[in-house]
């Protein structure tokens, strides 16, 4: 079952200096969290920060892609995307080619996640690491800006590969 939220709330460049959506990430973040895309908004969470700007407070300053297939330290519990518009519609416009930088991030993603961890995404996708990285989607939020202004999707997914299943029931039996 997927949990569904509904939450009215601005819009702003920098999504987590809007209290509703900074409050919501919070809540939602597990155990370590790499904050990717950080922005301005520091969070009341156990995060490393990554922001490809250096005017950003981050502790690194990294392409995403480039953090991901160079970090070397432990797998975090939680990774958060909110990628700039243009890092997304790279995926939208070419339909998820095999090059679009965002696929191949998502795939980069994964190695940097404990099993059991979760990957929260900000864009305008429902589903976004899928069943076919061994994701399931647990919650859904709509922030919804009013007027003409499009809503931003926020979606809560959970990684269980299937041998970390195997290994929990190898253990049960033992
Ligand atoms: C939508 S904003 C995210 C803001 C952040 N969540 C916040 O609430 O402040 C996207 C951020 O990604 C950063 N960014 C852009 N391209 C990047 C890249 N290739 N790798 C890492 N960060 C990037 C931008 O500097 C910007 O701060």
């Amino acid at each position: 079952m997927i949990i569904f939220e509904h939450i009215r709330c601005p819009l702003n460049r920098y999504t987590f200096r809007i209290k509703p959506v900074r409050t919501w990430v919070e809540k939602n973040c597990e155990g370590n969290v790499l904050n990717l895309f950080a922005g301005k908004t520091k969070l009341s969470v156990n995060e490393t920060r990554n922001d490809l700007n250096p005017d950003m407070p981050a502790d690194h300053h990294l392409d995403a892609l480039d953090f991901l297939k160079a970090w070397q330290g432990p797998k975090f519990n939680t990774i958060l995307l909110d990628p700039p518009y243009a890092y997304r519609k790279s995926m939208e416009l070419y339909k998820g080619i095999i090059c679009s930088p965002f696929r191949q991030l998502k795939d980069a993603a994964v190695s940097c996640l404990e099993p059991g961890g979760i990957v929260i995404t900000f864009g305008y996708h429902s589903i976004v690491m899928g069943k076919v990285r061994e994701f399931q989607a647990e919650k859904i939020a709509l922030f919804s800006h009013g007027g003409a202004i499009h809503d931003t999707i926020a979606t809560i997914e959970r990684y269980l590969p299937a041998s970390s299943t195997l290994d929990s029931h190898q253990n049960r039996e033992r």
